[in-house]
């Protein structure tokens, strides 16, 4: 079973990043964004998809593990054509650390950030990101939360050819720590457990917003999903909001000038 494969085709819906932020950086700065970079990029699968976008996009992926960064390269990359081949860069380095060029975005999605314990950390990684920011740059996080985030569960859904299971096997209230899985069961039994592992700080978006502001962002705002009048449900459109509403679960976007 290879996880990559399983994971970007249940986590991830780059295309729909990828238009938010397009849309977004769009709409406050008032022109087009052309370089980006990926943070925790996994198999780089958002980068790859930013190069495809436009002839000027470039993209730079950062992540700690060499082995996901190599199973990117033969999957994603290798899927480019060759100019767009030539506009994407993998590092194998810390995203704290990192030494890249002035950006016009750094995204961090999948709420990877999450891993981040403590505000000093968490303060040094947003100034490290505002370091690499050209003047007109923007930061793009997600984050979730409601009243079933601090919750112990078990969630399966069902996808093409396999069930996807998400499972928060514990939470701890006192430091906010909880420890998470994805499993996969293929359609013939194969089963996959603990195929990714996730040991994260579950932050509010308040601690979050402040902890940007005090990194030195401008700005910190919560762009909060609307609500199809049919169904009820999300919409998949995000719009820069005050009030959100108590659901059970969420996700959301933060957007952070420099
Ligand atoms: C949840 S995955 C995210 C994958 C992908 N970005 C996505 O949106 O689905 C987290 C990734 O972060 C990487 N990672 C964890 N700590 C890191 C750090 N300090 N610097 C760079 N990458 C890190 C891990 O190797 C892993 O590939």
């Amino acid at each position: 079973m290879d996880k990559h494969y399983y994971y970007q085709n249940s986590v991830q819906c780059v295309e729909a990043e990828i238009d938010f932020v397009e849309s977004t950086y769009q709409l406050i700065k008032g022109h087009p964004a052309r370089s980006l970079r990926e943070d925790f990029c996994g198999t780089a699968q958002t980068a790859c998809e930013w190069v495809q976008r436009h002839p000027s996009n470039t993209a730079i992926g950062v992540d700690l593990d060499p082995l996901v960064l190599q199973w990117g390269e033969n999957n994603n990359l290798a899927a480019l054509a060759p100019d767009q081949l030539q506009r994407i860069e993998l590092l194998n380095d810390d995203v704290i650390t990192a030494s890249t060029q002035q950006l016009d975005v750094v995204l961090a999605m999948n709420f990877s950030y999450f891993i981040f314990m403590q505000r000093s950390q968490m303060i040094a990684y947003f100034s490290s990101v505002l370091e690499a920011l050209n003047t007109d740059g923007v930061l793009f996080l997600d984050a979730f939360g409601g009243y079933e985030a601090a919750k112990e569960l078990r969630e399966e859904r069902e996808c093409d050819g396999f069930i996807y299971i998400w499972e928060q096997a514990s939470f701890n209230p006192i430091n906010s720590q909880m420890q998470c899985y994805i499993h996969f069961v293929l359609d013939d039994g194969t089963r996959m457990d603990k195929a990714f592992d996730y040991y994260w700080r579950l932050w509010t978006l308040p601690e979050i917003t402040e902890m940007l502001i005090e990194a030195g962002f401008s700005s910190a705002e919560v762009y909060w999903e609307g609500t199809d009048a049919e169904t009820g449900e999300g919409d998949g459109i995000y719009s820069k909001s005050e009030v959100g509403t108590a659901d059970a679960g969420w996700v959301c976007y933060v957007v952070a000038e420099k």
